[in-house]
């Protein structure tokens, strides 16, 4: 069993030697930015169910039955993404793309590689920001301070004698009738068909990639898990890391902000 360090040393050479890397992320490289991760023991799952949250469907019924879980749903998700900014992991990632072609797939909706400044970021389950048609066409992008605000209204909605008209009030910029049609986040819940062109760019990046780098994620939801096996597909080396010991060539077990750093260190300077 190779020690952490002896992993770390490996890791550094296999990707200070690649041509063209795939860094793989999900909620785990955002949660040391506050925002909760999903099956992790405070994960998101673990407060609010995901058949009544994590469909449209779900969603609309406890909007009526319950229009307080609701509010407190949209505030859980909300309010950490609202108040993020990119940590150390973040930060690397991007700093990666100094030494060599990196694209970034991320499962997350909080645009934090964006904002850490990464370059080539494909969103495959969406993005918070991005409002769309019902039909998928591009309306706008909200900013984090407009999200700040919405969820500022949806606490006050909360207290409110008539919770769902003020809730719905509060989303309206997010969610809701908009001119010819009601305009929704670009986000893919589940049963929903993944984000395209994200999802494309996506698997042609896999298959083209000789090191892939997957962060934070439990890799367990479909077709977006598929991506690490596409990678070894082709013949390409993965690093994982996250604070449980991943299935892959390199495990680097411990908090993205700390590990990711210590890796671009190890094999950039
Ligand atoms: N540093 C590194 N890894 C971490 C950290 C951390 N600080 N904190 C948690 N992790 C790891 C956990 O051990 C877990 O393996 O991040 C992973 C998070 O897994 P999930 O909560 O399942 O999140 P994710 O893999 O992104 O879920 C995929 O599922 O519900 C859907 O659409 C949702 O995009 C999401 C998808």
């Amino acid at each position: 069993m190779e020690s952490g360090l002896d992993n770390l040393k490996h890791a550094a050479a296999c990707l200070r030697a690649a041509k063209n890397v795939v860094v793989f992320t999900g909620a785990g490289i955002s949660a040391e930015s506050g925002i909760p991760t999903f099956r992790d023991s405070d994960g998101l799952w673990q407060r609010f169910s995901p058949e009544r949250f994590a469909t449209w469907d779900g969603l609309l019924k406890t909007a009526v039955a319950d229009p307080r879980l609701f509010a407190d749903f949209l505030i859980a998700v909300l309010d950490p993404i609202a108040v993020a900014a990119p940590n150390a992991a973040h930060l690397a990632v991007a700093e990666l793309e100094r030494h060599l072609p990196v694209t970034v797939i991320t499962q997350n909706v909080d645009g934090l590689h964006q904002a850490a400044g990464s370059t080539t970021v494909h969103e495959v389950h969406g993005s918070i920001f991005e409002i769309v048609t019902l039909g998928g066409r591009f309306v706008r992008l909200l900013s984090r301070a407009e999200v700040r605000e919405i969820v500022q209204r949806l606490r006050e909605a909360r207290e409110a004698t008539l919770v769902l008209p003020k809730a719905l009030r509060a989303i309206h910029s997010m969610l809701g009738p908009g001119g010819v049609s009601i305009h929704r986040p670009k986000i893919v819940l589940f049963g929903e068909a993944m984000a395209e062109p994200a999802w494309t760019l996506a698997q042609e990046a896999a298959e083209q990639c000789d090191c892939m780098l997957t962060v934070g994620t439990s890799a367990t939801v479909m077709p977006a898990a598929m991506l690490p096996g596409i990678a070894r597909s082709v013949g390409a080396r993965v690093i994982d890391v996250s604070i449980e010991p991943g299935d892959a060539d390199f495990p680097l077990t411990g908090p993205a902000a700390t590990v990711l750093p210590d890796l671009v260190r190890k094999a950039f300077r």
